[in-house]
C-alpha cells in the first residue's frame, strides 16, 4: 500500500507540467463519457439556464459586472483599482492611482446602459470624477478653476471610490466575526436547509505573528462552530475551511523539514478540536506550487490515529490542475491505507490568472493548469465520475456555480445523499436554490468571515472570476448569449478549440518570435530541486581562481611588481569557514594591456555578434549547476535568487542579440568598462557587456 502511495505521488509529479492535449486525451479515454450522457447533461443545463434567466433577480454584483465586465477597458480599470486600493498606504498614491485608472477609461458609453439605477448612478459618478481628474494645469482661468476643484475634490473622490470598493467587498463576506456570521447564516440560508463552511479570511502569512494570529482565529471559530453542531456526522454540521498558507510564514517546499515539524502540529491541533465537535475541517487548495507540500502535510495529519473515528477531514482538489485526477486516486489510496473516510471538495480553481502569469514569468516548460476553459470543464467532469466511484471512502463535495457542471453530477449520480453541492457566499444563489429545491440535493455555502483589511486577495479572486467573460456567472447575465451556447458540451467546445492555434503562449514562447524565454527552475518542484542539487554537487567545496585574462609581465620595479596584488581568499558570507576561491585583482599595467589588446567588433557582422550572444546564453543555461553554486556561495544568494539572476543574465544576452538584428547598420560605439556590482555579479555585469557588444 505504501509503495502504491509512493508510485502515485511519482505519477502526480510527472504530470505537473505535462502537455494539455496528452492529459485531456487520457482523461477522455479513462472516463468514457458516452455521447448520449453528454447530450443529456447539456439539455438539462440549458433548461436550468433558461429558467433562471426568466425568474431570478440579478445581484448587485452581477448587474455591475454586466456593465463593467473584464472585457471592457473600464471594467479592467475598476478591477485594477479594487485590487490596488486596499494595498496603497498613503493618500497621494491613492489619488495618483485613481487619476490614472479613472481618466483613461471611456465611461460615457456606459451611461444609461444598465437596468440598475445604482449602476447608472455610479457611471455618472465616474464621468464626473474623470472630468475633474483629467484636467491639466495649463493656466487658463478655466484650468485654474478646475485645478481648485481637483484639489478640493480628490479626498472626496478617494473616499467615495474606496467606499464603493468596500461595498463590492461586502457582497462576498458573511460577517466580521464568527458569531455575527453564524447569526446571519441562521437567519438566511440555514433556515432553508443549507449548511455552511466558514472561512476565516487571511492567507499567505509572512511573519510568525500573523501566522499565530490566524491560528488563534481558526481555533476560536472552531470552538464557536462546535457549540452549534449537534448532528452525528460532519456532513450535516457546519464546518470550517482553512488555508495552510495562513498558518505558517515559510510554507514552501524549500522549507519542508521545518514545515513538516511546525505546520503539521498546528493543523493537527485544529483537527483535534474539529473532531471534538464532529465538524468538517477542510484544507483549501491554493497555488499549484504549494500542492506537493500540502499533500505531505495532509498525509501526516491523516495518519494520526487519534483522529481515526472522525470523518470530517476534508481536502480540496482543483480540476484546472493537470494533476487533479491523479490526486484523487492518491487521496483514495491514502484513505484506504489509514482506514479513514474523508471529504473531498472538487473545485475548478481560483488562481488561474496567477498560475498562467507565474509560469510564464518563471520560464516553466508548460503550465501547471489547463489553458483552455473547456479542458478544465472536461477535467472536472472526469473527476466527478472518479469521486462518485469512491464514495466508500470519500464524501464528494461539488463546488461550482455552473449549471452544466451541476447537471453533470446529477446525470451520473441519482443518489442525492451520496454527495453535496457547494457554492460561495454571494454567488450562484439562484441556481443552487433551484437545484436544491427541484432535485433535493444538499448544499453548503462557503462563507468568508473577517474584516475588510483581510479581504483583498479573496476579493480579487472573486472579481476575476465574476468579471471574466469565459465564466458561467458572467455569461448567464449576458442574454445575448443563447442558453444552448452556455450549456454546450465542453468535449465539443474543446475539440473545436484544439484545432485553432494556442491562444495563450506557453512560457518558453513568451517573447516569440523575437527571442526564447530564459529557462526556469521551480524551487517548489521536487524534480527540479533534485536536478539542481545534483548539478551543483561538484561545486560544493570547489575553489575558483579569478584573475585578469591577460597579465602584464612582472616588472623589475618592486613597487609595481605583481607580488603587490596577491591572491585574496574569498569566503562565503553565510559560512566563514567555506573558502569559495581566490581572486587576483588587476594591476594598472594589466588594465593598460587589456585596453591595448582590445579590438572592436567593427568587422564582425551583426548576425555573428547576435549568434555569439545567443551562444553565451545557452552556455550559461547549460552550466546552471556551477553558476548556482557560485552565486550562492560567493554572493550569499538563496537558490530562488540565484535562479532569478541566471535567468536575467540569459535574458539580457538574448534580448540584446534580438535587438541588434533590428539595427543591422549600427556601428560599434567604442570601448566600454563594465563594473560588476556585488549583489548582481552575473546579471548586471552580463547586461552591461551584452549591451555594449
Ligand atoms: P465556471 O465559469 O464554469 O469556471 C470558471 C473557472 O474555470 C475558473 O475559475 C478557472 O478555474 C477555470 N478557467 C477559466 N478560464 C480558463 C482557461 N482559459 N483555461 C483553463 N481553465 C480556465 N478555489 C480554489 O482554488 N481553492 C479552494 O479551496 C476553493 N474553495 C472553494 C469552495 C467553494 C464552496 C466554492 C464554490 C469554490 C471554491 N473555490 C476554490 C473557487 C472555485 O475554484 C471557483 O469558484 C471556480 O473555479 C468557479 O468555477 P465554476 O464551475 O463555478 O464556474
Ligand atoms: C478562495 O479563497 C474560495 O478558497 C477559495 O478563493
Amino acid at each position: 500500500m505504501m509503495s502504491n502511495l509512493k508510485s502515485l505521488r511519482a505519477t502526480i509529479r510527472a504530470s505537473h507540467l505535462a502537455p494539455q492535449e496528452t492529459i485531456i486525451a487520457d482523461l477522455i479515454d479513462k472516463s468514457a463519457f458516452s455521447e448520449q450522457t453528454r447530450k443529456k447533461i447539456s439539455t438539462r443545463a440549458e433548461q436550468w439556464i433558461t429558467h433562471i434567466r426568466k425568474t431570478a433577480k440579478l445581484s448587485l454584483m452581477e448587474v455591475f459586472l454586466e456593465e463593467y465586465g473584464l472585457s471592457t477597458q473600464e471594467g479592467l480599470a475598476l478591477m485594477c483599482l479594487a485590487e490596488s486600493l486596499l494595498r496603497v498606504p498613503d493618500a497621494d498614491t491613492i489619488d495618483a492611482l485613481i487619476a490614472d485608472k479613472i481618466t483613461s477609461a471611456h465611461w460615457k458609453k456606459h451611461l444609461g446602459q444598465s437596468n440598475s439605477t445604482l449602476v447608472n448612478a455610479s457611471t455618472w459618478g465616474l464621468i464626473l470624477t474623470s472630468r475633474v481628474l483629467a484636467n491639466d494645469t495649463k493656466a487658463s482661468p478655466q484650468a485654474i478653476l478646475r485645478k481648485a476643484i481637483r484639489r478640493l475634490g480628490e479626498p472626496v473622490i478617494r473616499a467615495a471610490i474606496a467606499h464603493a470598493m468596500k461595498e463590492l467587498g461586502t457582497q462576498f463576506v458573511l460577517g466580521q466575526t464568527i458569531d455575527e456570521a453564524m447569526q446571519k447564516a441562521k437567519a438566511t440560508l440555514e433556515s432553508q436547509g443549507y449548511t455552511y463552511s466558514y472561512d476565516m479570511l487571511g492567507e499567505a502569512a509572512l511573519t510568525q505573528t500573523d501566522a499565530d494570529a490566524y491560528f488563534e482565529k481558526y481555533k476560536e471559530a472552531i470552538l464557536a462552530i462546535n457549540k452549534k453542531s449537534d448532528k452525528n456526522n460532519p456532513r450535516f454540521n457546519p464546518g470550517i475551511s482553512i488555508k495552510l498558507s495562513a498558518l505558517h510564514p515559510r510554507y514552501a517546499y524549500t522549507q519542508k523539514r521545518r514545515v513538516m515539524r511546525e505546520l503539521v502540529a498546528r493543523v493537527s491541533q485544529l483537527a483535534y478540536l474539529a473532531a471534538q465537535g464532529n465538524i468538517g475541517l477542510n484544507i483549501d487548495a491554493e497555488e499549484a506550487a504549494r500542492l506537493e507540500l500540502s499533500l505531505d502535510v495532509i498525509e501526516a495529519v491523516l495518519a494520526d490515529t487519534k483522529l481515526k473515528q472522525w470523518e470530517g477531514f476534508g481536502v480540496v482538489v482543483q480540476a484546472y490542475g493537470k494533476r487533479a485526477y491523479l490526486v484523487i486516486d492518491w487521496l483514495y489510496a491514502l484513505a484506504s491505507r489509514y482506514e479513514r473516510k474523508i471529504m473531498v471538495r472538487l473545485v475548478k480553481g481560483a488562481y488561474w490568472d496567477t498560475e498562467i502569469k507565474l509560469a510564464q514569468e518563471q520560464g516553466c516548460k508548460d503550465f501547471p493548469v489547463f489553458s483552455s476553459k473547456p479542458a478544465t470543464d472536461i477535467s472536472y467532469m472526469c473527476c466527478v465520475k472518479s469521486l462518485l466511484q469512491k464514495t466508500d471512502k470519500i464524501y464528494p463535495q461539488f463546488a461550482t456555480h455552473n449549471a452544466h457542471t451541476m447537471a453533470c453530477v446529477l446525470e451520473i449520480c441519482q443518489d442525492t445523499q451520496a454527495f453535496e453541492f457547494q457554492c460561495l457566499h454571494g454567488m450562484g444563489g439562484a441556481l443552487h436554490a433551484y437545484v436544491k429545491q427541484s432535485a433535493h440535493t444538499a448544499c453548503r455555502a462557503y462563507a468568508p468571515v473577517g474584516m475588510h483589511r483581510d479581504l483583498l486577495a479573496y476579493l480579487v479572486r472573486r472579481l476575476l472570476e465574476n468579471g471574466a467573460n469565459s465564466s458561467f456567472v458572467n455569461q448567464i447575465t449576458d442574454t445575448n448569449i443563447p442558453s444552448a451556447n452556455i450549456a454546450e458540451d465542453p468535449f465539443v467546445t474543446y475539440a473545436k478549440q484544439s484545432t485553432s492555434p494556442a491562444f495563450i503562449a506557453l512560457p518558453p514562447a513568451l517573447f516569440a518570435p523575437q527571442r526564447r524565454n530564459a529557462k526556469g527552475w521551480d524551487v517548489n518542484n521536487p524534480t527540479d530541486c533534485q536536478a539542481i542539487e545534483q548539478a551543483r554537487q561538484p561545486f560544493k567545496t570547489y575553489q575558483w581562481q579569478a584573475k585578469p585574462t591577460r597579465q602584464a609581465p612582472p616588472q623589475n620595479n618592486a613597487k609595481n611588481s605583481r607580488e603587490e596584488n596577491p591572491a585574496l581568499a574569498i569566503y562565503n558570507p553565510a559560512n566563514f569557514s567555506d573558502c569559495v576561491g581566490f581572486v587576483t585583482q588587476s594591476t594598472p599595467e594589466d588594465i593598460e594591456l587589456a585596453l591595448m589588446s582590445a579590438q572592436t567588433w567593427g568587422a564582425t557582422s551583426v548576425q555573428n555578434r547576435a549568434d555569439c550572444l545567443n551562444k553565451a546564453a545557452d552556455i550559461y543555461e547549460e552550466n546552471f549547476g556551477e553558476i548556482f553554486a557560485l552565486l550562492c556561495r560567493e554572493a550569499g544568494k538563496t537558490l530562488a535568487d540565484a535562479i532569478g539572476e541566471l535567468r536575467e543574465a540569459v535574458d539580457f544576452l538574448r534580448y540584446y542579440a534580438a535587438e541588434s538584428l533590428k539595427h543591422p547598420k549600427a556601428k560599434p560605439q567604442g570601448y566600454f568598462t563594465c563594473i560588476s556590482p556585488w549583489n548582481f555579479p552575473l546579471a548586471i555585469f552580463t547586461g552591461q557587456i551584452a549591451a555594449a557588444l
